[in-house]
């Protein structure tokens, strides 16, 4: 399975933050906020990526990610001239996806919580259709909202509705078959003059090929769109980083536990970052589980 990173769009609820850098590069406590929805793509064994970023953007996630061969990845990357929709990622990246299943992650969804990578495995293995995650909000009229019947069954899925017919928000990471490419192209713009992702959802659910796996209250689902929400999201990692003394979404030590890269090249990938708290977690992974040490 492919997987794509939407990274464009004008961030404008977080300007001037926003002015120079893009939304997905900014700090989430120790770490770009991108490298939050790349590990979960790592997590789910998505190898081969493509980032979908701003023209402005495009140089500053390629210094950051080149060609993802140090993580034991492929990444490539497109641009989105203008923020059209996110349905627009699959129509940019329609040779990326080349026939297959894919899975499209918003780059400012942070996903966290016991269990979860084995679920997205499950997930991978998805031939036909679109699975998509719900996650009870207080506040579902901000998103895509799915209505369900009593045995748990999507009937319809609205687009930030003034009137939500139930508290289930669909979150950031879609699975898809290889029709979507199709389905995207024949969208037309909303009102708000962009090609809605609910649009395709509907479309899968109207042939019967829709799934929706409901993520329980011990999972996170962070939405980083305002000021205060970045806020709260740093310190939720904060929290359970320091309380743990392990890190959330740290993209090389997934690499390494997911066997995309040997011993030796996380070694010799340590070795070239700069003395920090990052290098020295990294670091005291190798002490304490292979009693190896990193030259300086
Ligand atoms: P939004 O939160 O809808 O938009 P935004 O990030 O541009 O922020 P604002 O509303 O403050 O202007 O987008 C959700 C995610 O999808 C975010 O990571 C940006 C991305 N996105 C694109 O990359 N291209 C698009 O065309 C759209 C609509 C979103």
């Amino acid at each position: 399975m492919k997987g794509i990173i939407l990274a464009g769009g004008t961030g404008s609820r977080l300007w001037p933050l926003t002015k120079t850098v893009c939304k997905q590069l900014l700090p989430i406590y120790d770490k770009p906020l991108v490298y939050y929805p790349l590990s979960v793509l790592m997590l789910a064994g998505i190898r081969e990526i493509l980032m979908v970023t701003t023209p402005r953007d495009l140089e500053p996630f390629r210094s950051l990610f080149k060609d993802g061969a140090h993580l034991g990845l492929n990444i490539s990357y497109e641009v989105q001239a203008e923020p059209q929709g996110i349905p627009q990622a699959f129509i940019i990246g329609e040779k990326f996806i080349n026939q297959q299943p894919v899975c499209l992650i918003l780059g400012d969804n942070i996903f966290y919580g016991e269990g979860f990578p084995a679920y997205l495995k499950n997930i991978t293995a998805l031939e036909t259709g679109a699975c998509l995650f719900g996650y009870y909000v207080k506040d579902p009229e901000r998103y895509g909202v799915a209505e369900l019947d009593s045995q748990g069954k999507v009937i319809s899925i609205e687009e930030k509705p003034k009137q939500p017919k139930s508290h289930y928000a669909i979150t950031g990471l879609y699975f898809y078959d290889k029709q979507v490419v199709d389905i995207a192209k024949d969208l037309k713009p909303s009102k708000r003059g962009e090609l809605e992702i609910s649009d395709v959802n509907t479309y899968y659910l109207n042939k019967n090929q829709l799934q929706l796996e409901i993520l329980g209250r011990g999972l996170a689902w962070l939405d980083t769109g305002t000021h205060s929400s970045m806020q709260e999201a740093s310190r939720f990692v904060e929290v359970i980083e320091s309380r743990q003394g392990l890190k959330i979404a740290c993209i090389e030590e997934i690499a390494y536990r997911m066997k995309y890269i040997s011993l030796e090249q996380y070694i010799k990938l340590i070795e070239d970052y700069p003395q920090s708290e990052y290098r020295i977690y990294l670091e005291d992974i190798l002490h304490r589980e292979f009693k190896q040490v990193v030259s300086r």
